[in-house]
């Protein structure tokens, strides 16, 4: 497998790879949502609050990932934008939002927003905040 960075916008996730990234972090505390696993088509996500925290949580191709709902310009909502490859590109003013790393990976944003690891147990979503 090539171990260059993911592309933002790259379409060909190799989800076995993503997948064992996660493992990692086996040690982070995860909270479980009120979200299943089936509650979000392929490449969609859906809005949650948890722990007074508003996020959207994802699947991407199957994979499933958490962010900070609000965009690092001018803290506006990302629900809305589009999934592009792995990213959440800003419906305000487009800046896309690596969903892997947080990174934003286009203008206006420079800052990078939080992004989170999400577990699937019995079809629930858990997340790692
Ligand atoms: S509010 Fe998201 S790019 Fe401006």
């Amino acid at each position: 497998m090539d171990d260059s960075p993911q592309n933002c916008c790259d379409t060909s996730v190799d989800i076995d790879a993503m997948n064992a990234d996660f493992s990692k972090s086996d040690d982070a505390e995860y909270m479980q949502t009120t979200i299943r696993a089936s509650d979000i088509k392929v490449n969609s996500y859906v809005a949650v609050s948890v722990s007074n925290r508003e996020l959207l949580m994802y699947n991407i191709n199957g994979r499933y990932r958490a962010s900070d709902a609000k965009c690092s310009h001018m803290k506006l909502s990302l629900e809305g934008g589009r999934i592009m490859g792995n990213c959440i590109a800003c419906p305000h003013h487009g800046a896309h939002f690596n969903l892997d790393t947080g990174d934003a990976e286009s203008p206006p944003a420079i800052k990078s927003i939080k992004v989170y690891e999400v577990q699937v147990h019995d079809n629930m979503l858990w997340v790692s905040i």
